[in-house]
């Protein structure tokens, strides 16, 4: 193992990502095939048309990135693949294509949790200047959850303090935009529309979690759950507030003709959504994403003090959004918190970061044998 270079494979949802990244930090290649245009029409990820549109992909990316960074299939130290959570027919390509790989070449394979890879971006650019413990917020389509991370020797340990009790910020973004037919995914339209309107036009309320959460814990939460240390999320009263405001101020009308004028586009571009966006709309998107960031960074703040951490990363899709960037920095400099995000491109799903992921794994010898499998529903621990 010369110099750890390690391809990543990525395949938990609708991106298929191949990337080489060398010593855990070098990213020789990062390339990602977007599925944005198979699941528009269906305002949201269709898993059968997901392991599809991988199944078509993952060889052409894996080339590429291979071809990008220089590297061949001979050249890698290791194979390092998406285990879960994630979609299981989709995680299922990337791991059966990286065992056939690590099996034919006689390289180590490591399996990587996606949670850890999101936090493991933030490291590609970071590394030198973290200190421990590191509080994280994964803040993505599929989760809304905070880890207090440690690392010892090279073994990265995770202690879940939090999580949303419904839906995932990012999908309730991609949910109110589906409501208000701006397009898909509609965390990154939203976030290019709500600057132009009003933040503080509508009111919102989000549910505060004022009992531990006992489903599906293990030992670390029951400990939250007895010391009463819990910031959890829930994000579908929003999304039910927006529908409400919409039909009572019979918003319906200019939605529906907004979906009928982007339909006719093939690829509307963010100012053919604003032509067709009213000030009531744009003012709505604005006070909607204030309100959600406004959330996410108080409770994290909280949990920050509470666990005294040193440092805060914030990554996943929803990590990218720029008001958030902007709330969580002013934030974390009040208390002095040193705040930490990857680059966007870092922050959407991508395999660069389950390559940066696997490389304390690379080093600790910590591979996987052939008959390990794609888990949908695997924790971060
Ligand atoms: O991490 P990611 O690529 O995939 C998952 O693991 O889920 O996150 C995708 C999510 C989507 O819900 C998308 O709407 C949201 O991240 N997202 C954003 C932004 N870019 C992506 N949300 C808000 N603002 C953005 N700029
Ligand atoms: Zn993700």
């Amino acid at each position: 193992m010369p110099d750890g270079t390690i391809l990543g494979i990525e395949t938990s949802c609708d991106e298929t990502g191949a990337a080489v990244v060398r010593a855990g930090r070098d990213i020789l290649s990062n390339v990602v095939a977007s599925q944005i245009a198979a699941h528009q029409p269906f305002g949201g990820v269709v898993p059968e048309l997901a392991s599809r549109e991988h199944l078509r992909a993952i060889v052409p990316v894996v080339r590429q990135a291979l071809a990008e960074a220089g590297e061949s299939y001979a050249s890698v130290d290791a194979i390092a693949v998406t285990q879960g959570p994630g979609l299981a027919g989709a995680l299922l390509v990337g791991i059966s294509f990286a065992k056939a790989l690590s099996f034919a070449l006689d390289k180590p394979l490591i399996a990587v949790n996606h949670l850890e890879g999101h936090i493991h971006a933030v490291l590609l650019d970071h590394r030198q200047e973290m200190n421990f413990p590191v509080l994280a917020l994964v803040v993505s389509g599929g989760h809304t959850h905070l880890y207090v991370a440690e690392v010892d020797a090279n073994l990265w340990s995770y202690r879940n303090i939090g999580h949303t009790r419904d839906d995932a910020a990012g999908e309730a973004f991609d949910k109110v935009a589906k409501l208000l037919a701006l397009g898909y995914p509609g965390g990154p339209i939203i976030d290019r529309l709500a600057p132009q309107g009003d933040p503080l036009a509508v009111k919102f309320q989000i549910s505060q979690m004022k009992h531990p959460d006992r489903r599906n814990f293990g030992k670390a939460a029951e400990q939250n759950v007895q010391t009463g240390l819990h910031f959890d999320f829930s994000y579908s009263g929003i999304k039910t507030a927006v529908l409400r405001y919409v039909e009572t101020q019979n918003m319906k009308a200019s939605i529906d003709a907004r979906r009928a004028a982007l339909a006719g586009i093939a690829e509307p571009t963010i100012e053919d959504v604003l032509k067709v966006c009213d000030r009531q709309t744009l003012d709505l998107v604005a006070s909607f994403q204030r309100t959600m960031v406004n959330d996410l960074a108080a409770k994290t703040l909280a949990a920050a003090q509470e666990y005294d951490v040193q440092t805060l990363i914030v990554s996943g899709g929803v990590a990218a959004n720029q008001e958030l960037r902007l709330t969580f920095t002013r934030e974390a400099n009040k208390c002095d918190l040193p705040v930490f995000f990857p680059s966007s491109m870092l922050s959407t799903d991508n395999a660069a970061m389950i390559a940066a992921a696997a490389y304390p794994k690379l080093l600790r010898h910590d591979f996987v044998a052939m008959n390990f499998s794609a888990e949908a529903g695997l924790a971060l621990r």
